[in-house]
């Protein structure tokens, strides 16, 4: 599905993502985890076309998408949560979902009562405004936004992030029931325990680079990782 060689991206001088190389194959949830600063929200803006990169290859279904507008990754089905969601405060719930969908121009009514169903939270919400809702609502509503435009691919940034305990579980419960309707997930992580546990592989990344990569069972036995992330 996606296959990423050695690819570079910096802020003027200062290069945050140094040569990273991953691939995530069709059907899988792959955890990016990694502490403040990593380089793991660059990684994933250089992926949907958001951040400039400075070298390296990205190809999604074999296809070179590295020099493509973000637009033609959506197109390609590529879909992007960002972090800190970014919903659309004054639209009503339902606007932003139509917005995910900007680029369709076939029946959009069969996608909305899909999310509905994934999120009857947002069910109940679909005329208030969005910027009304719980934190954990509002990556309901980002992650539902994303699932319009049908994506074979989502990049989901920190979706647990500011969550309590219960709705961390609930939003990841939601990825894995995605994975089992066939979407492919990239998902990033300083909740490293919770992602790799839904994980079926996982990779490490420290100042830019990726230092390690496993399974997700393996990654959680792993004595660096238990040290490093979950202070076990
Ligand atoms: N717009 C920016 N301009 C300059 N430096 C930036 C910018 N955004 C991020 N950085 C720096 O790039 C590095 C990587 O940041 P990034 O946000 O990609 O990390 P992250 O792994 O997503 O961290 P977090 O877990 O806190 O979300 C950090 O050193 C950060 O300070
Ligand atoms: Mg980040």
């Amino acid at each position: 599905m996606l296959e990423v060689e050695d690819l570079r991206s910096a802020y003027g001088r200062i290069e945050v993502v140094k040569g990273v190389s991953l691939k995530v194959a069709a059907g899988e949830i792959v955890a990016l985890v990694g502490s403040n600063g990593a380089g793991k929200t660059t990684l994933l803006r250089a992926l949907s076309g958001v951040q400039p990169i400075t070298g390296g290859r990205i190809r999604l279904q074999g296809e070179s998408i590295e020099k493509a507008p973000p637009h033609r990754r959506v197109a390609l089905g590529m879909a992007h949560v960002p972090e800190g969601r970014q919903v659309f405060a004054p639209l009503s719930v339902e606007d932003n979902l139509r917005l995910g969908a900007f680029q369709r121009n076939d029946d959009i009514a069969v996608d909305l009562e899909r999310v509905y169903t994934l999120f009857p939270a947002l069910a109940d919400k679909r005329r208030q405004a969005a910027g009304g809702l719980s934190g954990g609502q509002q990556q309901m509503l980002a992650m539902g936004r994303a699932l319009m435009a049908r994506p074979k691919l989502l990049l989901l940034d920190e979706p647990s992030m500011g969550l309590a305990p219960l709705l961390v579980q609930q939003i990841l419960d939601v990825v894995a029931s995605l994975k089992a309707e066939g979407v492919t997930v990239l998902l990033v992580e300083q909740n490293a325990t919770a992602a790799l546990a839904i994980a079926d592989r996982g990779y490490v990344i420290e100042t830019g680079r990726i230092s390690l990569q496993g399974s997700g069972a393996a990654l959680l036995r792993d004595p660096k990782v238990r040290e490093a992330y979950l202070g076990v």
